[in-house]
């Protein structure tokens, strides 16, 4: 197939990138290089590149001639920038959407929207399915919802032939150091502090990028028109995370910090998977072995992020954690 992958320059986009290429099929990228797209994330990888924003129509239209596919990753992602400003969430993850299904309808191909957890909102007990309400609590959520409804309503009305996958918290090689993982690794390797949000005792489902990027890639190949696929991960509460990083790192205990907490915080994710898994998917890397690999990577790859943490991210880490830290 040739298929279009947006935001492929981005941390799962890039990923998922390799594994297409790997798997024998052509890849257009289209991606604006916001400040977390990367090209050298696609170093070495055969593809087409397209640099432009989704909500363009006349860019999506060049980048997509002759695809058989999209796969939408592009999207502004981070919770704390979207409590900052939602503006840009709404032009990419909601417009954006809109024109590439406008595009995917004329041109009668799949769309697979990538999706996240965060549409269900806070989950107290048990686990989220598909069919469950959305109740998005940030402006980066209720962006993505916005998204996710609109997918759904092109099934409906215009037999779109589209589906949507909801991953939880992803984290391996390659991820921007503002989420919590690459930011604490590096924070950590560096003897900087590690803000925790609050008690830390708030709950997430943590998956590796590779997992998440082998139950998308299912979904793509064998999902059905409509379908919404959940891809959930290990659960474990925020200090859990942060212990372990410690450990890896060998930093100093003390650089644990727990400050304000972000305003709208959700505490608890989880999936029911079920529905992914009856297609064949089952997540191949546990969260020890994950966290071990992707530490011992930051540990190794400081030329990947320390031009990212001088640069833009220092501005905005600045920004979110400077009264914080102070406080
Ligand atoms: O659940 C899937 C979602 O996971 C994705 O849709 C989002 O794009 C992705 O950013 C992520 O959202 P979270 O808000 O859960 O991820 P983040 O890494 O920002 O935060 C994880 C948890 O760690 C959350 O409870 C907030 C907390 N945290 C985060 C940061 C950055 C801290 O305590 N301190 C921090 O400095």
């Amino acid at each position: 197939m040739r298929i279009l992958v947006t935001g492929g320059c981005g941390f799962i986009g890039s990923h998922f990138v390799k594994r297409l290429v790997g798997a024998g099929d052509k890849v257009v990228v289209l991606d604006k290089l916001t400040y977390s797209g990367n090209v050298d994330n696609l170093e070495g990888v055969e593809h087409a590149f397209v640099q432009g924003d989704i909500a363009d129509p006349g860019v999506v239209a060049v980048a997509a001639e002759g695809c058989d596919a999209v796969v939408n990753f592009a999207a502004e992602s981070h919770v704390d920038r979207s409590i900052l400003g939602a503006g840009e969430f709404i032009r990419t993850d909601v417009l954006g959407t809109h024109v590439l299904l406008e595009w995917a309808r004329q041109a009668e191909v799949r769309l697979v929207q990538v999706s996240t957890d965060e549409v269900y909102g806070d989950v107290a007990d048990g686990a989220s399915r598909e069919e469950d309400p959305l109740r998005p609590s940030s402006p980066y959520s209720a962006s993505k919802a916005g998204g996710d409804l609109q997918v759904l309503a092109y099934v409906r009305t215009y037999g779109l032939d589209g589906l949507i996958t909801r991953g939880a918290n992803t984290y391996g090689p390659f991820q921007y150091p503002e989420k919590l993982i690459p930011l604490f690794v590096t924070n950590a390797l560096d003897g900087e502090a590690l803000p925790v949000y609050g008690d830390g005792r708030q709950r997430r489902e943590w998956l590796h990028v590779e997992d998440h990027c082998a139950a998308i890639e299912l979904a793509l190949r064998e999902g059905e028109t409509g379908g919404i696929y959940n891809a959930g991960g290990e659960e474990r509460d925020n200090l859990e995370v942060t212990q372990r990083i410690l450990e890896l790192t060998g930093a100093d205990p003390n650089l644990v910090r727990h400050v304000e907490d972000r305003p709208g915080h959700d505490r608890r994710y989880c999936l029911d998977s079920s529905r992914l898994e009856a297609l064949g998917w089952r997540r191949t890397r546990s969260f020890e072995d994950g966290i071990v690999e992707t530490v011992a990577w930051y540990r190794d790859r400081r030329d990947w992020w320390e031009p990212i943490k001088s640069g833009e991210s220092r501005r905005y880490y600045e920004q979110q954690y400077a009264a914080r830290l102070a406080g």
